[in-house]
C-alpha cells in the first residue's frame, strides 16, 4: 500500500470506529457498562436493544480497544474509557467526537450540492454538529477557562473578581457563559447567539447550574447586540460570523472604559502551509464540511472558514478600531488567544 493509501485506510478505520462510538453514546451502551462487565444479553436488557446487535457491538468495541473481554462475565469498559466516553463534565471527555463526525457526514451530500451551487448551509441545519462542538469545548470551559486562561491576564481576572458585566458573543450552548458565572459570583453574563436551538439549550444549561439569575441568553446577531460590558468574550465563533469586522466594531462600542475583548479562535499557522499539522488539517476539514458553508449562509462574500490565522484576526481588530490587539501567550493545543482593547 502506498503512504497515501495507508493514510486513507487509517482514516476509514477512525471514521468507522467513531460511528460505533456514536451508537454507544446515543443508546447509552457505555453508560450501561459503567458499573462493571455485562454479557450481550445483559447489555441488551439494560439498554433495551437487540441482543445480536449488542454482541456484535461489544466484540467490536473490544477489538477496537475501547472495551475488554472479561470471559464469562462479558465485556467491561477499558481502563480510562469512562473518563473519555462518559464523563461529560470531566477534563478528558471526548465522547462528542462520534457525534461530531456523524454530524458532518450526514450533511456531506448537502455540502456536495453547495459546491455546485455556491449556496450556504445554515448553521441550524448542522443539528448534531452543534452538540458535537458544545461537547468538545465544554471540558475546556469547565477546566481551563477560569482556572488557567483568564488568570493569565491579571487585569481581566481582577475586574471579574470585582464583579463585572460580561457579554459572551457566539455563546452556542452556553457552557462558557455558565463557567464564567460559576467562577466569579459577582458577575452577570449575557450570552448572544444566532442559533435558536443553541440559545434554548444554553438557557437550560444555566438553569441546571443554578446561575440563571445572573446568566441570560439572547437570540441575536453579535454585530447588533447592545449594552455596556466590562469584558466581551468570543470563543471559537469569530471565524463563523458573517461580518467579523462589524462584530468587533460593535464589541468595541459596547466596552466600558478599560474593558477588553477576549477571543479564542483556532491555533493555526500564520500563513498557508502544506502539508499542515494535525490541528490545522482537522480545522480545514471542518471548514470544508461545516464552517465555510454555514458562514456563507450568513454572508456569502466575507465567509472566512474555520482557518482564522492570527494576522487576519489582528487586521480585522485594527479595522474595527482597536489600537492594540495582541496575541496572548496562553498555551492550548487547539486555540490561540487574543486580547483587544
Ligand atoms: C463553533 S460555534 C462555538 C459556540 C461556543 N462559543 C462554543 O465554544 O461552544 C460558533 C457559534 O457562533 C454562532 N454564530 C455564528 N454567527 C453568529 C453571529 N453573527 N452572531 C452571533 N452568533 C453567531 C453560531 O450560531 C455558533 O453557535
Amino acid at each position: 500500500m502506498t503512504a497515501i493509501g495507508e493514510r486513507l485506510f487509517g482514516a476509514l478505520l477512525g471514521a468507522a470506529e467513531l460511528c460505533t462510538v456514536e451508537i454507544g453514546r446515543q443508546l447509552g451502551l457505555y453508560a450501561a457498562l459503567r458499573d462493571g462487565p455485562l454479557t450481550a444479553a445483559e447489555l441488551a436488557k439494560a439498554a433495551n436493544i437487540d441482543e445480536r446487535y449488542a454482541r456484535e457491538w461489544l466484540e467490536q468495541q473490544a477489538a477496537a480497544g475501547f472495551a475488554l473481554a472479561s470471559g464469562a462475565a462479558g465485556f467491561a469498559l477499558a481502563p480510562g474509557a469512562a473518563e473519555v466516553l462518559l464523563d461529560e463534565g470531566g477534563p478528558e471527555y471526548a465522547g462528542a467526537a462520534g457525534q461530531f463526525a456523524v454530524g458532518v457526514a450526514l450533511l456531506t451530500p448537502r455540502v456536495i450540492e453547495a459546491f455546485r451551487t455556491g449556496e450556504g448551509i445554515p448553521y441550524s441545519a448542522y443539528a448534531d454538529v452543534r452538540h458535537g462542538i458544545a461537547g468538545f469545548n465544554r471540558p475546556m470551559f469547565d477546566h481551563l477557562l477560569t482556572g488557567t486562561w483568564l488568570p493569565a491576564v491579571p487585569e481581566i481576572e481582577t475586574r471579574l473578581r470585582a464583579g463585572a458585566s460580561v457579554l459572551d458573543l457566539g455563546c452556542g450552548m452556553g457552557y462558557s457563559s455558565v463557567a464564567l458565572a460559576l467562577a466569579y459570583p459577582g458577575i452577570t453574563v449575557r450570552g448572544a447567539d444566532l442559533d435558536e436551538h443553541s440559545v434554548a439549550v444554553a438557557r437550560e444549561v444555566a438553569a441546571a447550574a443554578g446561575v440563571a439569575d445572573r446568566v441570560s441568553f439572547t437570540l441575536a446577531d453579535a454585530a447588533a447586540v447592545t449594552g455596556d460590558y466590562d469584558l466581551i468574550t468570543i470563543f471559537e465563533a469569530l471565524h463563523d460570523m458573517g461580518d467579523p469586522v462589524g462584530v468587533l466594531r460593535n464589541a468595541r462600542a459596547l466596552l466600558t472604559p478599560g474593558g477588553s475583548v477576549f477571543i479564542a479562535d483556532e491555533r493555526v499557522a500564520d500563513e498557508f502551509t502544506a502539508p499542515a499539522g494535525e490541528v490545522e488539517r482537522l480545522q480545514y476539514a471542518f471548514s470544508v464540511l461545516h464552517c465555510l458553508p454555514a458562514t456563507r449562509a450568513e454572508n456569502p462574500v466575507i465567509a472566512n472558514g474555520t482557518v482564522l490565522r492570527a494576522p487576519t484576526l489582528l487586521r480585522w481588530a485594527r479595522e474595527a478600531g482597536f489600537a492594540a490587539p495582541e496575541v496572548l501567550g496562553i498555551d492550548n493545543d487547539f486555540w490561540r488567544f487574543y486580547r483587544l482593547r
